[in-house]
């Protein structure tokens, strides 16, 4: 493509769905009555809705015809052997699992290898990967390189893991206690930064030294694959089907939500090698999501992930899905926004740490920007900091290393006149920063606090 263009939406909107503006009293009553948490509005009081790109994003019309074809046989659907088929055409591995999102697959897998006394790396652990390690006893260790930790500091592959504090990990707490080595990609919770395969294969070779598995949090694999290829030496002019497979091929296993780079609203899958790990894999299956060819998923869901995993790697889509994203980000940065960069692949994140310097983190800096974005613009994001991650199995509490606000842009969703609108709001909101208070936490649950805590502005 001519690089004078402006890279367009590559679709046309076939069905619309309305949006409402509410106004700033009506947005102040709906934050009251939802305890200034995010989580608890009404989405129709919510304009521009970026909490998530999870299950979020537009089906093709391709996908809704293939919903058509659902076989809702209760074993051996027709259904299931695409889904398997269009998982394994991009990640070889023996068997495919079917969940009805990513934290089944993650449940399931760490009910069988986790415990207390075990410790699982991974780049960034994403929150319910994190909590369902934890639940299990274990211990979560995030592992990125130092240059993840720092929102301002531009580096190709942030997401990358530090092969030498991986290494000194499974040293001190001996192989035996590290059942599995986990890579995110790309790094959600460090800021949807892609992860290399040249990190890909240092770690593969750190786990062969050990005798570890190596499984991906494979969730945005197809724009990991679009940074690798534009990116990485070597790699400009390979098909982005291939290079998932390289990744795959470095790889045990994978955990995988089919609501993100699945292009689905709802499902997703556990896939690995080990014979006797799947049998033990599917025997938690049927314990609590269903029969090995359904998994807790409809056959037409399974219809809809098999299209949707041929249309992700498209270059087109990912040229498009790549470049929208950084159009938001570089806009805010032009603008004096604090946000992380390089711009990841999936959502643009705001520094508000760095925004809102008089809020103490314990004063969550970040849930305090997502409050002001939704009540001067209607827009939701979400807080990734103290919020999410400050609190610790034992309860006590400190600063998360990072008090984000993540606007995520669900695929193939908004045009580029809502991510416009976005930019405005931002912009406002950050000439109010100097005015704006932290908030106390009023009620609070004991995991996964972000989701249902009460706050009261202070
Ligand atoms: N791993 C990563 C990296 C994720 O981003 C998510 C979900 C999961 C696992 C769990 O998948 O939701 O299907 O159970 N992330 C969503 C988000 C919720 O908003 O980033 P799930």
């Amino acid at each position: 493509m001519e690089r004078w263009r402006t890279i367009i939406e590559p679709f046309r909107i076939h069905s619309v769905e309305p949006i409402r503006l509410t106004t700033r009293a009506e947005r102040e009553r709906a934050l009251e009555a939802a305890g200034w948490n995010l989580f608890g509005l009404h989405a129709d009081d919510v304009l521009i809705d970026l909490l998530t790109d999870s299950g979020t994003g537009a089906m093709s019309r391709d996908q809704w015809a293939a919903i058509q074809h659902g076989d809702e046989s209760y074993a051996g659907s027709p259904s299931f052997y695409a889904f398997r088929d269009a998982v394994q055409a991009l990640f070889p591995f023996g068997h495919v699992i079917p969940t009805h999102q990513g934290r089944a697959a993650e449940r399931i897998l760490f009910s069988a290898l986790g415990g207390p006394g075990k410790v699982i790396p991974n780049n960034t652990h994403f929150d319910t990967t994190r909590a369902n390690v934890e639940f299990t006893g274990a211990e979560a260790v995030d592992l990125v390189i130092p240059e993840g930790r720092v929102p301002s500091l531009v580096h190709p592959f942030k997401g990358n893991m530090d092969v030498n504090a991986l290494e000194a990990l499974i040293r001190e707490r001996g192989p035996a206690n590290v059942p599995v080595v986990f890579v995110t990609v790309t790094n959600n919770s460090g800021g949807g930064q892609p992860v290399s395969l040249e990190n890909l294969r240092a770690v593969r070779e750190v786990c062969d030294r050990h005798g570890l598995p190596l499984f991906l949090d494979a969730c945005r694999f197809a724009e990991n694959a679009w940074f690798i290829r534009t990116r990485e030496p070597g790699y400009a002019t390979r098909p982005i089907p291939e290079i998932v497979r390289e990744m795959a091929a470095l790889a045990d296993g994978m955990t995988m939500s089919a609501k993100k780079d699945g292009l689905a609203n709802i499902g997703g899958w556990l896939a690995l090698n080990d014979d006797a790990l799947a049998e033990r894999c599917r025997n938690l299956l049927i314990l609590t999501e269903g029969f090995p060819t359904y998994g807790g998923l409809a056959g037409r869901d399974l219809e809809a992930i098999a299209q949707g995993l041929r249309e992700v790697v498209d270059e087109d889509y990912l040229r498009y899905r790549i470049r929208s994203t950084a159009y938001l980000g570089e806009a805010l940065d032009a603008a004096g926004v604090p946000v992380v960069r390089p711009i990841g692949g999936h959502a643009v994140y705001l520094d508000a740490r760095a925004l809102l310097p008089q809020i103490a983190p314990l004063e969550y800096p970040g849930q305090a920007l997502a409050v002001a974005l939704y009540l001067e613009g209607g827009i939701r994001g979400v807080e990734i900091g103290t919020v999410m991650f400050g609190r610790h199995p034992d309860g006590s509490e400190s600063a998360a290393p990072m008090d984000l606000v993540r606007l995520a842009i669900p695929r193939r969703t908004y045009t580029q006149s809502h991510i416009d609108y976005v930019i405005e709001v931002v912009r406002h909101v950050a000439t109010l920063a100097p005015k704006l208070r932290g908030l106390r936490i009023v009620a609070q649950p004991p995991q996964l606090r972000h989701f249902t805590a009460r706050f009261e502005p202070l």
